[in-house]
């Protein structure tokens, strides 16, 4: 066992029936790392995780934690805890109590106890809260509780199931640093499991996209968005155009898409891995899609026409119309100066300009 297969996963499969919650998986999880299973619902990313902590047998397939087999060790003596959604602390204990439940049968003096308690409230900064009620306490202070409580353990793993899932946004975001922030200074190995693109890639060292019960791919956040290598991690992650055709020319770290509906573009972007022929799309993100107001004398671009604009304060999604394509082309603005307010709706035209190195070719489904 390696500090880079800390957790590894080989072969997993799941299923329930006809359906297939897990469909041969494998990967491993580094020691000490934030890592986040990202997905749609019913992709079996909570079934994944119940296989780690030991609450569901896998149908193939093996788990191994820090160099051990899990098959054959019961769910309590898994080196792991887990974190549910719904907080599951008991509203008629103290926070004291609650976060000292695990302890309650590892025979401790009420001196050690009551310091491990402080210790773990230190770590959710709730210290003087061990007398409260759980039932007079916010949801965010339930679930930092929660999380207490998994750790006071000192766990090797800490499993959590969409675990900031019923805070509102404001204090959802403000949860995720915390909870980043925690996870560093204890060191232990987190798996995170979210259906919520900006929530992983906010907090995670790597992410396992999964879909239809498998893991699609692994990677850190920025290598995952901004070198994708399937069209459903391009679009799972962020928004993306797809220019479907096929290539034209390649070689030399340069490909031509000759594509169906916009004439050609060119990459100079990642995924070279393609040959003279082959079926893909050019794809571009809003982000890289800039609006010109004059016809560009140089460099790659189209003519379109304003379709809508959809003003978000901070920024605006621009929708461009382009001759020969059915959906209209997305780009996104920042609105720095209130230059995202002057676009407009109203059918002008404009010009979309964007650089090669952007543009990522991705195989067709
Ligand atoms: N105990 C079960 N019995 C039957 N089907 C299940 C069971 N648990 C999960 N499933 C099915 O397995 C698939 C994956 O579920 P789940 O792992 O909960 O997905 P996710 O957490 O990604 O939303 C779904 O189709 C779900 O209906
Ligand atoms: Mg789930």
């Amino acid at each position: 066992m390696s500090d880079e297969s800390f957790i590894s996963i080989k072969n997993i499969s799941k299923h329930f029936g006809d359906v297939r919650a897990c469909d041969d998986i494998t990967f491993d999880i580094r020691r000490g790392e934030f890592f986040a299973l990202l997905g749609p619902s019913g992709c079996g990313k909570t079934t994944l995780l119940r296989m780690l902590a030991g609450f569901e047998t896998p149908t193939m397939g093996e788990i191994f934690i820090d160099g051990q087999p899990m098959a054959a060790i019961p769910p309590y003596e898994r080196p792991v805890n887990m974190v549910f959604q719904s907080y599951a602390i008991f509203p008629h204990l103290s926070v004291a109590q609650n976060i000292g439940f695990g302890l309650r049968k590892d025979k401790l003096s009420k001196a050690e106890m009551d310091k491990k308690v402080d210790e773990a409230l230190d770590l959710i900064a709730m210290a003087g809260y061990g007398g409260r009620g759980a039932d007079e306490l916010s949801g965010g202070q339930r679930q930092r509780v929660a999380l207490a409580r998994a750790l006071i353990k000192k766990p090797k793993v800490l499993l959590l199931d969409e675990p900031l899932g019923a805070l509102d946004k404001k204090l959802r975001e403000q949860m995720q640093l915390e909870l980043r922030d925690l996870q560093r200074e204890v060191g232990i190995t987190f798996v995170f499991v979210t259906h919520d693109q900006e929530e992983a890639l906010t907090m995670s060292d790597r992410i396992a996209v999964m879909r239809d019960g498998k893991a699609l791919e692994i990677d850190g956040p920025v290598d995952l968005y901004e070198k994708p290598k399937t069209p459903f991690c391009a679009d799972f992650l962020g928004t993306m155009n797809f220019f479907e055709g096929s290539i034209d020319a390649i070689g030399g770290g340069e490909a031509t898409v000759k594509t169906t509906e916009v004439g050609t573009i060119k990459s100079t972007g990642p995924n070279m891995n393609f040959s003279t022929g082959d079926a893909v799309s050019a794809a571009i993100r809003p982000e890289n899609m800039k609006i010109s107001f004059d016809k560009p004398t140089s460099g790659s671009f189209m003519e379109g026409k304003v379709r809508a604009s959809a003003f978000l304060g901070d920024r605006a999604h621009v929708y461009i119309n382009v001759e020969g394509r059915k959906d209209p082309v997305l780009t996104a603005m920042q609105n720095m100066g209130g230059a995202a307010s002057r676009v407009g709706g109203d059918d002008h035209t404009v010009w979309l300009t964007w650089s090669d190195e952007s543009v990522i070719l991705l195989p067709q489904e």
